[in-house]
């Protein structure tokens, strides 16, 4: 499944689905436009390539039973190991054929979600894990469900000239709309871009205005973050963006928000406003031409203050990636 993806790709963790969207049964979802079956047993969460190989048909569409998933075709039990453990029609004489396997996939669960990584993970959590630390609120948004390509979607995030137009009156004011110049830098294959200042009427949906500073940082091909600080008082948060690209034009998005300011308050403002956001981006994502992002930079115009963007783009090519570009 994996011959037409870089090694960039392969290595990455990917938010699959939500804790409480997988219970007592198996579910299927896509990453890369490959189908993949979760499912929970007593052990923890299990990611397989979802089909059986006897017949080619789907696991999730079977059962789990005593930790094992159980194909609804022929009835092979499969444990959490992949490992094919019973072939019922098979005389108990028989031996298993060492063939029947599933393929299986890397799967964790954190912070309310199920992440897996279809290669050899080149780190053993998603890299911007260590920032989630409890002096911080984390906040899971999402998911969000979009038409689009997952690059689309990570550059819409990177792209700091927007907020006074798409987002006028929430994260910035079209009257002050420049953007002074900033540089990208790169550290340990993270590019962070300088602080960017930016007007913001209302910030985080609290109704407060400042002056907030911005700096984004990009992880890996789907993975993107916002620190946004508040110079006069040190209010600041982390905003993570963690794409899960099904096919080359659908994706679902998650954020993780990591806050250090009123950390009784209730989440649901913070989702409330999350939300609220990304049906604004919505808008010009899903409607954006070409659908996939053109990673020869000859096409488009980019201007100064779109920085991140270019470097993103030089990114996903460095990496190889084809999927969800042009
Ligand atoms: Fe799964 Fe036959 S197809 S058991
Ligand atoms: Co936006």
């Amino acid at each position: 499944m994996t011959a037409d993806l870089s090694p960039a790709l392969l290595e990455q963790w990917y938010p699959a689905l939500l804790s409480s969207e997988l219970h007592d049964k198996p579910v299927s979802t896509m990453l890369f436009g490959k189908q993949i079956v979760l499912f929970r047993t007593s052990k923890g969460v299990h990611a397989f390539k979802d089909l059986c190989i006897h017949r080619g048909v789907p696991l999730s569409l079977g059962r789990v039973e005593n930790d094992e998933l159980v194909c609804a075709y022929h009835g092979w039990r499969y444990n959490g190991c992949g490992d094919c453990v019973k072939i019922p029609s098979l005389p108990v004489e028989r031996a298993i054929p060492d063939k029947a396997k599933a393929s299986t996939y890397s799967c964790i669960e954190r912070f309310g979600l199920i992440w897996i990584c279809i290669g050899s993970p080149k780190d053993s959590v998603p890299a911007f894990f260590p920032y989630l630390n409890e002096e911080l609120k984390v906040v899971l948004m999402g998911p969000y469900e979009l038409a689009a390509a997952g690059p689309r979607i990570v550059e819409n995030f990177l792209d700091v000239s927007h907020l006074m137009f798409v987002h006028e009156g929430l994260l910035g004011d079209s009257r002050f709309p420049e953007i002074r110049d900033y540089r990208v830098n790169e550290e340990v294959g993270l590019l962070r871009t300088d602080e960017i200042v930016v007007f913001q009427p209302d910030a985080d949906g609290r109704g407060t205005s400042m002056n907030s500073h911005y700096v984004y940082e990009v992880y890996g091909p789907f993975t993107a973050a916002l620190i946004k600080r508040n110079p006069d008082n040190d209010e600041m948060f982390h905003l993570f963006l963690m794409v899960l690209p099904m096919t080359e034009q659908k994706s679902r998005a998650f954020m993780l928000k990591a806050r250090n300011y009123d950390k009784e308050a209730p989440d649901d403002a913070f989702i409330a406003f999350q939300d609220t956001l990304i049906e604004q981006d919505r808008v010009m994502v899903e409607n954006q031409k070409p659908e996939l992002l053109p990673l020869d930079l000859q096409m488009e115009l980019h201007l100064k203050c779109d920085r991140m963007s270019i470097a993103y783009r030089q990114s996903l090519k460095d990496w190889g990636v084809t999927f969800g570009t042009a």
